[in-house]
Order: C-alpha cells, then sequence, then structure tokens
C-alpha cells in the first residue's frame, strides 16, 4: 500500500519525506486555502519539485468543462508528476466523466476526486481515471460504513482487471487509516498531523525508557565491576 501526504504544507512534507514514508501528495483547494498557498501554480510546480517522481494531485477549480480542460492542460504542464483532480460531478450533479475521458484520451493522468459511493467509482474507473479517490470521512459523515465502499470497489477493479487505484481520504481519526488499510485501499491519503498519532505511543515511549535507565545502570556495573577488577590487579 502507498501513502501520500493529504497537505500543500512544504515544512511537513519535507519532514515526511526524511521519515521514508511519502509515495505522492494530495492537495484540494480547501488545503491549499488552510496551507496559505495564494499562488497556485508557484506552489504546485515547487510540490512537483520536492516529489520527483512521486504524484503531486491539483484540483481543477471551476463547474465548467472547458474551463476544467484548460486548466488540467495548463496544470500538466507544470511537472511530469502532476495528477489532476477532477471531482466526478460538478457542484450541480453534472458528471464530469466526459472531462475525465478527454484528459485520459490527451495522456495527462486524472484522479477523480469526491468519491461517495461505489456506482461513481466505477464510473469514474469506466471513464478513464488513474485514481479513484474515496473520500472515507464524508462517507461516514452520511452514516454509511466507507470500508464497504472501499472493498467492493477493490473487489471489483480485481474482478475485471482495471488498473486504475483506490485513493482513501478524508481521513478523520487515526482508526480511519487502518480501517482503509485494512479494507484494500492501493493509496491512503494522510494529513501530516495524522503520522504523530500513528507513530508515537505512550508505552512505547516508557518501554524505551526503562530500556535507557537499564543500559545506564549496566554501564555503571560494568564500569564498577572493570574498576574492581583494576584494583585487584586482574585487570593487567
Ligand atoms: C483527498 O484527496 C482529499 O484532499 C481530502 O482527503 C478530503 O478530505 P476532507 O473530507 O477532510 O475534506
Amino acid at each position: 500500500m502507498r501513502i501520500f501526504i493529504d497537505s500543500a504544507n512544504e515544512n511537513e512534507i519535507r519532514y515526511l519525506l526524511r521519515q521514508g514514508i511519502v509515495d505522492g501528495v494530495t492537495t484540494n483547494p480547501t488545503i491549499m486555502l488552510k496551507d496559505g498557498v495564494h499562488d497556485l501554480e508557484a506552489a504546485a510546480k515547487r510540490l512537483c519539485t520536492l516529489l520527483g517522481d512521486r504524484p503531486v494531485s491539483v484540483e481543477v477549480t471551476s463547474n465548467d468543462h472547458e474551463k476544467m480542460l484548460e486548466q488540467a492542460r495548463t496544470f500538466a504542464t507544470w511537472g511530469r508528476n502532476v495528477v489532476v483532480k477532477i471531482p466526478v460531478v460538478n457542484e450541480f450533479g453534472e458528471s464530469s466523466l466526459d472531462v475525465i475521458n478527454e484528459l485520459t484520451s490527451e495522456a495527462i493522468a486524472v484522479n477523480a476526486t469526491a468519491i461517495l459511493s461505489f456506482n461513481q467509482a466505477v464510473l469514474a474507473t469506466k471513464a478513464g481515471a488513474t485514481y479513484v479517490s474515496i473520500f472515507a470521512g464524508r462517507i461516514a459523515d452520511e452514516g454509511n460504513d466507507p470500508t464497504l465502499t472501499i472493498r467492493n470497489v477493490r473487489s471489483w477493479l480485481n474482478e475485471w482487471d482495471y488498473s486504475a487505484k483506490i485513493i482513501v481520504g478524508s481521513m478523520r481519526t487515526a482508526i480511519d487509516i487502518q480501517n482503509a488499510a485494512l479494507a484494500g485501499a492501493h493509496i491512503v491519503t494522510v494529513p501530516p498531523p495524522f503520522f504523530t498519532k500513528m507513530i508515537d505511543h505512550k508505552y512505547t515511549r516508557d518501554t524505551v525508557r526503562q530500556f535507557n535507565r537499564d543500559a545506564e545502570k549496566a554501564l555503571q556495573e560494568i564500569a564498577s565491576a572493570q574498576a574492581t577488577s583494576v584494583r585487584s590487579g586482574n585487570g593487567k
């Protein structure tokens, strides 16, 4: 399974890259706003450079299909690792599958986003999306079980041999990451603050503290045994 970072915060991404766990980055207009991005092009280009060959998803910002296409074609020139995020429908419920299909035919990688149902994932895959982004937290917000959707989409992709990859995003708690991973996500996209929750554990700290204390005691015992041995003339 791959891990993407759901963020545009370069310092946090840099830190996580050093941890060796980053396979890509996803952003959206809300993330850009939260992370203080005012120049989309400059920020996206910096992220693309930072990530090297790893994919960076950048989302279109229009309801209009012509504008989506225009933005997507521009984004695609910002880096060879750019993936264009296209919401499966616009805010009026109009299908964006034609946009996904057209961009795919132009060899522009598409992340079909804001997916909340099995059927949306199926259609986005059929239209040619490279990634289908299932929003687990938002599915759960509506009272439904995201693991069911993830598991069903994964089985269907396997069954029919599609190459689209499931990205699970919209994380709300650390357990969502585990649930998505075990339900069959190819990729989980995680906001940086979750990494502390994932890696740190109070009892691990206590365990390491105990080891360090005992190592210190052991060193003292070795030193005093050596001193005794030297005094008794056995140290020569
Ligand atoms: C994923 O690609 C999206 O950027 C993100 O996870 C959406 O999450 P939200 O529901 O917290 O906005």
